[in-house]
């Protein structure tokens, strides 16, 4: 049938009229490409790029990857995994290789290249920590521990983090973070690059807090009136105020204020959308500051890290917590009216890919899958034991499916119209509430008839609902069966279909390929692993 409908304006009506403020800074740079920003309103996010809705369909490398000679394993990787975007490391080993002389010959081969691919980049600063540690500081850093000090545990034993509480560590790290902003500035102009990541999972494992006879000082004096403030509670110490969790909260404070003071002289420069990844603790059975990472944006000290470092746009969740229960708290703890939820990492194997629904659900600005390159390396078993085009298959698949259709999704994520579960391995049917209707979401069915659901033989399953109207909607999904009632079925009116349509969006507009009708639609919509996408127009008889 390959027609055009009239377009259907589900987009900017969606918007039109909400107060929308830049949480980025500035909107239009200089070369007057407008400036990758993050929007806000009513407590919702959208990411902003070249002035349109953008999902980051993403995928993050190897650690080891930021290195010319890796760039031709990282494209294919990406390539098949129908990626928009690239999330790459910059350490800063590699660009002070010797204090104050900088090189950024590989930032620079890699924005070609990322344009030659078609893809917009996120850039990951590798700065004073790397999953704690200064491992990516260059050699005059790390090697000099009279200069830039060690966190010390309630023993005096050096940790291998630095400490947050020494300027020369900050100066320093704040030098070569402006250095690379600066240049980002100039060699971007059509900001290939959308946002940056300020360090990487901040905080120290093994002690809470930094015991050096300088921190301890600070710990028995006053929690600073600003975060006092923020948190609207009384003065008094650290321990007077936050009790068991003074030393975590201590360390959250003087991180966040470090990451503060090098991100806001990056934005500066240059300002782009900044953000923070976090190593989690167990969202559902957390122990002490000392089984987790200390000090980093836990679930616990995010207010803490709100009120240190405003210039962070974003606190992102890094997520290797397969089973369902615990990946969608960590969705609903770090999806708050104060920050977008962006899933920063999320393990590379296939029970990790049907959550991109679940994202979408949580207003998600973007997911990304880590260790995505086909160097031959695997972080198994947070990831899949082998990175190859199988592995990568059931992501493609998603991202296929979304991609083309991003921009609306992202208006209707914004305007609160977007809906979106993954599969429970332990429920095999979920109920989306959608006013006058409900969706019933279901796992494991035949394509014909009706059953008990039992669940895919693996949890690969998930469904997106988007509110066209109050009786249209889009819907699609992976491994699942949406079927649509009435909320009230009281009234004795039963629920139909109007009409089904499968087609697509693009620019706003929906493309009718064929009608649904007779076993297609009479057993419920279901969805395979065909991308497939669904105009609805229901009605009651
Ligand atoms: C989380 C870190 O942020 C990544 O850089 C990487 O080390 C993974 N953990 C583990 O592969």
């Amino acid at each position: 049938m390959n027609r055009i409908c009239a377009a259907r304006p589900l987009v900017l009506a969606l918007v039109t009229g909400l107060l929308i403020s830049s949480a980025a800074g500035g909107p239009v740079a200089a070369q007057g490409a407008p400036m990758p920003r993050i929007a806000s309103s009513h407590g919702r996010y959208e990411l902003l790029v070249a002035g349109k809705p953008y999902l980051v369909l993403g995928a993050q490398v190897n650690n080891s990857s930021n290195y010319p000679a890796m760039l031709p394993a990282v494209w294919p990787a990406l390539g098949q995994m129908h990626a928009n975007t690239v999330v790459m490391p910059v350490a800063w080993e590699q660009i002070e290789p010797q204090e104050g002389v900088f090189d950024f010959s590989f930032l620079d081969l890699f924005l070609a290249q990322a344009r030659e691919h078609g893809l917009r980049a996120v850039l990951l600063w590798f700065g004073t920590w790397k999953n704690g540690s200064p491992a990516y500081t260059p050699e005059w850093v790390k090697l000099d521990n009279d200069r830039f000090p060690r966190v010390l545990n309630p023993q005096g034993k050096r940790m291998p983090s630095l400490s947050p509480l020494a300027p020369a560590t900050l100066a320093a790290d704040r030098a070569a973070f402006v250095a690379l902003m600066r240049h980002l500035k100039a060699a971007d102009p059509q900001h290939t690059v959308i946002m940056v990541q300020v360090e990487n999972e901040t905080g120290t494992y093994g002690s809470a807090r930094d015991y050096s006879p300088q921190a301890q000082r600070l710990f028995d004096g006053p929690v600073p009136r600003q975060l006092t403030r923020a948190l609207r509670t009384h003065r008094g110490t650290w321990r007077e105020v936050f009790g068991p969790q003074a030393d975590e909260f201590f360390h959250a404070w003087y991180i966040g204020r470090f990451v503060q003071q090098v991100a806001a002289a990056g934005k500066a420069v240059y300002p782009l959308p900044l953000y923070v990844n976090a190593a989690l603790r167990d969202p559902l059975h957390p122990g002490p500051p000392t089984t987790y990472e200390s000090g980093g944006p836990a679930d616990d000290a995010l207010t803490v890290w709100k009120a240190a470092a405003p210039a962070i746009d974003v606190i992102a969740p890094d997520i290797y917590l397969p089973d369902y229960a615990r990946y969608t708290k960590v969705l609903d703890l770090y999806q708050r009216p104060d920050n977008a939820l962006f899933v920063a990492e999320t393990g590379s194997k296939q029970p990790y890919a049907r959550y991109l629904f679940a994202v979408l659900g949580h207003q998600g600005i973007g997911f990304a899958p880590f260790g995505v390159d086909f160097s031959g390396y695997s972080n198994f078993p947070l990831g899949a034991r082998v990175v190859d085009g199988k592995t990568l298959a059931p992501f493609a698949l998603e991202y296929g499916l979304i991609a083309p259709m991003a921009p609306e999704l992202a208006q209707m994520s914004f305007a609160g119209n977007l809906i979106g579960v993954s599969e429970d391995s332990a429920v095999h049917v979920q109920t989306i509430p959608l006013g006058r209707w409900r969706a019933v979401v279901s796992y494991g069915l035949p394509m014909f008839g009706n059953s008990t659901p039992p669940g895919n033989p693996v949890p690969e399953g998930g469904a997106l609902v988007g509110r066209l109207g109050t009786d249209e909607f889009l819907v699609t999904g992976m491994h699942a069966r949406v079927a649509f009632a009435l909320a009230d079925a009281s009234g004795g009116r039963q629920a139909q279909y109007a009409r089904v349509e499968e087609g697509s969006y693009g620019n706003g507009q929906w493309r009718a390929r064929r009608v649904w009708n007779g076993d297609q639609v009479d057993w419920g919509l279901n969805f395979t692993s065909i991308p497939q996408v669904l105009h609805v127009r229901l009605a009651t008889y």
